[in-house]
């Protein structure tokens, strides 16, 4: 064996793709008990209908190297995503336009007459001197429109009283003057014809890598565990930086989220494939249905059953699945303490959204992948 590989996601398997198509030997290890990291799906067993199992997954990118690497494994569909929200009764367009504005002001203003009106309206508060995240989203966006679609959204999504929220969680709130409600801006989207398990066990096909499922780093009992392999070979570790070095710079903060899955007797439960709930009366902040992601496949799928998963949002113990970085000033610190670390590392190269403690998109994970392996690895 040439290559370690710790974690199976896109950016482990990128980089055992390209090392294996150079000929080295690779192994990619999993304490999962399936390949793909986060990225994984699967066919629900009652309806067949593909369900992502650690919350939906859009594909997206505008870098070209991306989207020339990623078309050598699966070809994409042409779905668009787009998402709605249900507010006190009514479905409004997201992210907020002018389609949205105009409903819920109940008007037909210009994009420059509603542009205006959201300056008056922001005006209550300014920006640099806001208090808090309440003070702050109302000095973006204005009061009405943050309190409707901002407001509780956040606050459910951290569960915290938004007057106890930082304002440094946003910098900005998205409002479009236009009528555009694509969610995604880049030039190519879509999702894989076939799922993202074929997808990526395409990735993994290969006589030059091995692939060891339910396999954990830090289990000593195995033979690849950190204790065995740091110093005889080289490592791409992808698992979480403070774990890696025992949380002796403190445990870096994450939210989680949690899932409710129901297999429901009717063709579609709601028209299309999210709806976000942004009041606090409704515990969970969306619902996706998943057969609304394939609309290609509707003679494949049955007509008379569909999927739902409710999704909770919570900060992350330590036994939850880390999904996106709080980043506090604390983590902050915490992860400029890692980072020095790591440099101490001989021959073990941290990679990922775990590996780096950044939210990384699946476009940004294959293409850091590329590059650490064309500018350090190759
Ligand atoms: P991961 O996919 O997390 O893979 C890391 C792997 O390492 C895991 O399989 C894990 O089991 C393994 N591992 C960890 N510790 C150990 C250990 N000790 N021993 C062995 N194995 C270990 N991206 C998009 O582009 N579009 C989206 O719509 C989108 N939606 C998302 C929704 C959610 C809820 C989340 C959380 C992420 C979303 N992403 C999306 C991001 C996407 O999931 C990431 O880009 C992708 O997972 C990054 O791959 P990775 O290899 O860095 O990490
Ligand atoms: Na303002």
């Amino acid at each position: 064996m040439d290559l370690l590989i710790v974690g199976s996601g896109f950016f482990g398997l990128t980089i055992a793709e390209r090392a294996a198509n150079a000929g080295r030997k690779v192994t990619v290890i999993d304490r999962r008990h399936h390949i793909g990291g986060n990225a994984y799906s699967e066919a629900e067993p009652e309806t067949g209908i593909e369900v992502h199992r650690y919350g939906a997954h859009l594909f997206h990118t505008s870098n070209p190297t991306v989207w020339e690497y990623v078309n050598r494994f699966t070809t994409f569909t042409n779905y668009v995503h787009r998402v709605y929200t249900t507010h006190k009764g009514t479905v409004f367009p997201m992210p907020v336009n002018l389609g949205t504005i105009n409903q819920f002001f109940q008007s037909a203003y210009t994009p420059d007459q509603a542009r205006a009106l959201v300056r008056e309206q922001a005006g209550e508060f300014d920006v640099k001197s806001a208090a808090n995240f309440e003070e702050k989203g109302i000095a973006l966006v204005g009061r009405p429109l943050f309190e409707a679609f901002f407001r509780d959204y956040t606050a459910k999504q951290w569960q915290t009283d938004p007057q106890k929220l930082s304002g440094d969680i946003i910098s900005r709130l998205p409002v479009r003057y236009t009528y555009d409600n694509r969610y995604f801006n880049d030039t190519w989207e879509g999702l894989p014809t076939d799922g993202y398990t074929a997808w990526l066990e395409r990735m993994a096909d290969h006589p030059n890598i091995e692939v060891k499922l339910n396999v954990d780093y830090f289990d000593e009992s195995q033979p690849l565990s950190r204790k065995a392999t740091v110093g005889q070979l080289p490592v791409v570790y992808t698992g979480p930086v403070d774990r890696y070095f025992d949380y002796t710079e403190g445990a870096l903060s994450w939210r989680t989220l949690d899932f409710e899955q129901e297999v429901l007797n009717i063709g579609d439960f709601q028209g299309t494939s999210v709806m976000n709930y942004p009041d606090m009366d409704v515990p969970y902040t969306r619902i996706h249905e998943f057969k609304h992601f394939h609309p290609e496949r509707k003679d494949v799928y049955e007509s008379d059953k569909t999927v739902i998963m409710r999704e909770f949002s919570r900060f992350a113990n330590r036994e939850d699945e880390p999904y996106y970085p709080v980043n506090t000033p604390t983590d902050r610190e915490g992860l400029l303490a890692y980072r020095e670390l790591a440099k101490g590392e001989k021959d073990v190269h941290f990679g990922g959204r775990l590996g780096t403690y950044q939210y990384l998109d699946m476009h940004m994970a294959i293409g850091s992948a590329l590059s650490l392996w064309n500018n350090t690895l190759s």
